[in-house]
C-alpha cells in the first residue's frame, strides 16, 4: 500500500516560519514525492499554508475538529470549516487531546463521523500509555480504543488509524519495530474483523518519535502504511527523509 507520511505541527509555528517550512516542503514535493504527504498546521495557519502548498501535491489537514458543523462553541473549529479551507484530512482523538481536553472514545467517534460528513478523511489516533504497556495491556487498550472510536460508515476510503503509544510521543523513546509489528498486526486483524476485506485497505500509521534515522526501519514493517510525525515534521530535511522512506505502492 502507498504510504502516507503526515506532519502534525501541533501548537508550533508563527506565520513566517510556518510559511518558510511550507514553501520548502512544497518545493521538494513539486520535484516528486515518493509517497503521499500531508501537513497539519495549527488552525491559525491552515489558510496561508494551504495557499503555499497548493498544486504541490501535499495535502492539508486539521489537527482536530468539532463534532458539529457550526454554532456557539467558542474557540472550536468545525470539519466543514476545515473542508472549506481545502483540508482533506482531520486528526481526531490525538492522545494530547484525549489527555488535555478529556476526550473520550465517544467524543472521538462523533468527531470522526462529523469529519466524514464534511468529506474529510479522519485520522483516528489511539495508543496505550506507559503504565498500560508495563501492565501488558497494550493490545487490550488499543482494541478498546479502536472499536470505541470508529463511527458507523467508517471505511478504508475515509478513515486512517494512527497507532501512537503515549510513552513514545515527544520522548525520543521510539517503539521498536517488534513492538510496532505486534500492535499493527493485531490492529489489522481487528480492522478485518470490523470491515471484512476492506480492513486490509485501511491505512495504519505509526507515530511516536519517528525521525530521519528510524523512519526506514519503521516504515518497512508489514502493516505500517505510513507515519504521523510530530517534532521531526518541523524540520524540512528530517521530514523529507521520512517521506523518502515511504513506499510508493
Ligand atoms: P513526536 O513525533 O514528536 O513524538 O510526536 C508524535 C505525534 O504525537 C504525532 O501526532
Amino acid at each position: 500500500m502507498r504510504s502516507l507520511v503526515a506532519g502534525n505541527w501541533k501548537m508550533n509555528g508563527l506565520k513566517a516560519e510556518s510559511l518558510e517550512l511550507a514553501s520548502d516542503l512544497a518545493g521538494r514535493a513539486r520535484s516528486g514525492a515518493v509517497c503521499d504527504v500531508l501537513v497539519c498546521p495549527p488552525s491559525t495557519m491552515l489558510s496561508d499554508v494551504g495557499a503555499v502548498i497548493s498544486g504541490s501535491g501535499i495535502m492539508l489537514g486539521g489537527q482536530d475538529c468539532h463534532a458539529l458543523e457550526s454554532g456557539a462553541h467558542t474557540g472550536d473549529v468545525s470539519p466543514v470549516m476545515l473542508a472549506d479551507l481545502g483540508c482533506s484530512h482531520a486528526i481526531v482523538g490525538h492522545s494530547e487531546r484525549r489527555a488535555n481536553h478529556g476526550e473520550s472514545d465517544a467524543v472521538v467517534t462523533e468527531k470522526a463521523a462529523a469529519a466524514h460528513k464534511a468529506g474529510l478523511t479522519a485520522i483516528i489516533c489511539l495508543g496505550e500509555n506507559a503504565a498500560e504497556r508495563v501492565e501488558g495491556r497494550a493490545k487490550e487498550i488499543v482494541t478498546l480504543q479502536l472499536h470505541g472510536s470508529l463511527p458507523e460508515g467508517a471505511s478504508a476510503a475515509n478513515t486512517v488509524i494512527a497507532y501512537e503509544p503515549v510513552w513514545a510521543i515527544g520522548t525520543g523513546n521510539t517503539a521498536t519495530p517488534q513492538d510496532v509489528t505486534e500492535i499493527h498486526d493485531h490492529l489489522r486483524g481487528e480492522l478485518i474483523r470490523a470491515f471484512g476485506d476492506d480492513g486490509n485497505a485501511v491505512r495504519l500509521l505509526y507515530g511516536g518519535s519517528v525521525n530521519a534515522g528510524n523512519a526506514s526501519e519503521l516504515l518497512a514493517v508489514d502493516n505500517v502504511n505510513g507515519a504521523l510525525v510530530g517534532g521531526a515534521s518541523l524540520k524540512p530535511d528530517d521530514f523529507w527523509a521520512i517521506v523518502e522512506s515511504g513506499r510508493p505502492d
